[in-house]
């Protein structure tokens, strides 16, 4: 089979290290509350469950943490944004009152996560905040504020650790990129 990848931007090492910084970071600003953590699907399958678990390890987090998940998509099968957010599965909790916490695997230009901010926030949370992995903050097409950054990726079509090309990819243990004509085919 004809190799794809191009190279490794980030090792699975360099991913659980900032995991394990934002699940510190998010340890200690919730500590003693409970927590909602709101998984962004499908992408943000690998860090959520990643994240959650730095998290249980640390010994003054959050009083209590529940795990929820919400599906929207905008890329469909493409690598290009279609610039539309769609809501393919709401939350099964009710977040009114709570403290919630959306994880994202990648922001690009932004609009997915404003979408979300806006859709949860009308739903009156205690509070809101977002924990994003990949930042790639070359092409926002809307400011949107993140409280919790992992990591800078290049300004490159990435895929692997919950991203995807066409759905495939998702299962790489590593951030990728892809070689350019796979774009082409
Ligand atoms: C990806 C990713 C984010 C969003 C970020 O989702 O998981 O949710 O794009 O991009 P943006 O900042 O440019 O809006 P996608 O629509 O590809 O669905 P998926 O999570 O199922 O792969």
């Amino acid at each position: 089979m004809k190799e794809t990848i191009e190279k490794a931007l980030f090792s699975p090492e360099e991913i659980a290290a900032a995991i394990d910084r934002l699940a510190k970071q998010i340890a200690r600003d919730y500590a003693g509350q409970p927590l909602l953590v709101l998984g962004v699907l499908k992408g943000a399958l690998y860090v959520t469950v990643d994240l959650v678990r730095a998290l249980s390890r640390l010994p003054d987090g959050p009083s209590r943490i529940e795990l929820d998940f919400i599906v929207v998509s905008s890329y469909g099968n493409s690598s290009r944004s279609s610039g539309e957010v769609r809501l393919l599965k709401d939350t099964s909790e009710k977040i009114e009152g709570r403290n919630v916490l959306v994880v994202e695997d990648i922001i690009d230009n932004g609009l997915t996560l404003q979408y979300l901010r806006s859709l949860l926030s009308g739903r009156e949370p205690a509070s809101l905040k977002s924990c994003v992995l990949f930042d790639k903050p070359y092409h926002r097409i809307v400011e949107v504020p993140v409280d919790y950054t992992g990591l800078t990726a290049p300004d490159v079509f990435v895929v692997g650790y919950g991203l995807d090309y066409q759905e495939n990819y998702r299962n790489l243990p590593y951030l990728a990129q892809l070689q350019s004509w796979v774009f082409s085919e």
